[in-house]
């Protein structure tokens, strides 16, 4: 069986690894991969926004089943075209993928179907948000209505900030298009907790919950990264916690969804805030997180392929999707300077025991060499039986990796270890 995976970074490694682990798989091919991604994957450089050049190459070379893993080729409608071609896929339409394309579709879906998120307007005229930050309450939140990198939300600690990211987001455009609309939300406070959902639509799944940290330096202070590394499982999410969620949130969102004509097949992402209120809605993502995924694959017991196509099927209520009972950690290397300035080409070095651990995020091969190609290079995943134990494994096989430049955050499960022990 032959089965293309659309994307190259560190989420996609880790997805091609875990697919790899099926016997009827014989090629995998990575569009574009990157040089990490090489060791396991046959990359093709063909840009995972290359709608029409990834459709060619699934036909041409009769791949039997493609994972459109980013959310720029699923909002783009990739799947769509792929089914078209008679290619059975992991990844939602285009029609569904708008619940992380748009903000302004989710928070109406939200408000309509009564599923707990922040309080929003939404405005498309410059003066009209003005007008609103300029009476609102302080924090605020101000998110551009489309894709922005991950970069579309700014929280604003004053009243001048506000103003500011609507200018920017709406008059210099600093998103684009993205801006035309932008959603103004109620700040919201409490842990924040990342589930993982495969839906075919029908039934929900969640996998282990996971935590992020987005922010490059310890003690989550510096810019907001594509995040430095994760936990799982989070300890804020408790049993009663993640029923409450499967109640409130996951499955009217799917129930939503078709009720709109909009049916959900896919990992369905939800960044949830555990408020005082309970849970909350942060975003929908339409697609496995990065680099959530690096620590939730790990302890799929499952196999992930055959769990794809029960989704791709709508049979995943008859195909079990179990985990582990342990703990991963996910540690990010990055290039120093990262997420502004930072140089590339740097020469990687790691043992092959190392390498069975990592997922690269940014590397090139050059001539037999790897070399960094971005500013998160490559997360590095330990499991272990307690969470301790899984953090210091993570770390002391990243120690073990070496390129110029590099920084990781040494305090990746701080947070979770603290909600560990006031449990
Ligand atoms: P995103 O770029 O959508 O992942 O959002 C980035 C981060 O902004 C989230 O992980 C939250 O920490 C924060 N955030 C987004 N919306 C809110 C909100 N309404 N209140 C507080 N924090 C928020
Ligand atoms: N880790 C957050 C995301 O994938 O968007």
């Amino acid at each position: 069986m032959k089965v293309l995976v659309v994307g190259g970074g560190g989420r996609e490694h880790a997805i091609i690894k875990k697919v790899k682990e099926n016997p009827a798989v014989t090629e995998i091919f990575a569009l574009p991969g990157n040089g990490g991604i090489a060791a396991d994957a046959t990359c093709v450089e063909i840009g995972a926004t290359d709608i029409a050049g990834i459709v060619d190459f699934a036909v041409s070379n009769r791949v039997d089943y493609a994972i459109v893993a980013p959310d720029d080729p699923l909002v783009l409608g990739c799947v769509d075209l792929l089914e078209e071609k008679g290619i059975p896929c992991f990844g939602p339409r285009k029609n569904a993928a708008i619940i992380e394309g748009s903000k302004v579709f989710s928070k109406n879906l939200m408000k309509k179907y009564g599923i707990p998120t922040a309080q929003y307007e939404v405005f498309a005229d410059v003066q009209a948000a003005l007008d609103y930050v300029s009476a609102c309450r302080i924090p605020v939140v101000i998110k551009a209505d489309g894709l922005a990198l991950g970069k579309g939300v700014i929280i604003a600690q004053t009243r001048e900030e506000a103003v500011s990211a609507v200018k920017s987001i709406m008059e210099d455009k600093q998103f684009g298009k993205s801006g035309d609309q932008i959603v103004v939300e109620e700040f919201l406070t409490g842990p924040e907790v990342s589930v993982l959902c495969f839906t075919d639509g029908r039934c929900v799944k969640p996998m282990i919950s996971s935590m992020d940290h987005k922010r490059a330096l310890d003690g989550d202070q510096g810019l907001n990264t594509g995040g430095m590394g994760t936990v799982a499982p989070n300890p804020y999410y408790t049993g009663a916690v993640a029923q409450r969620c499967m109640e409130e949130i996951f499955l009217p969102t799917v129930n939503a969804m078709n009720a709109e004509n909009r049916t959900f097949k896919g990992c369905l992402y939800f960044g949830l805030m555990l408020t005082p209120d309970g849970p909350k809605v942060i975003e929908y993502n339409c697609r496995f997180g990065d680099p959530e995924t690096q620590v939730v694959l790990p302890l799929l017991k499952s196999d992930l392929l055959t769990v794809m196509q029960a989704v791709t099927n709508e049979t995943l209520a008859d195909t079990p999707v179990e985990f582990m009972d342990a703990h991963a950690c996910c540690v990010v290397l990055a290039s120093r300077g990262y997420p502004t300035h930072y140089e590339k080409g740097f020469e990687i070095t790691m043992t092959e025991e190392a390498r069975k651990s990592t997922y690269v995020a940014g590397a090139a091969l050059k001539e037999g060499k790897l070399l960094t190609s971005g500013g998160r290079v490559l997360g590095v995943t330990a499991i272990g039986d307690t969470l301790e134990n899984a953090i210091q494994k993570a770390y002391a096989l990243a120690d073990t990796i070496h390129f110029d430049n590099a920084f990781c955050r040494r305090d990746i499960g701080v947070r979770a270890l603290k909600a560990q022990a006031e449990e």
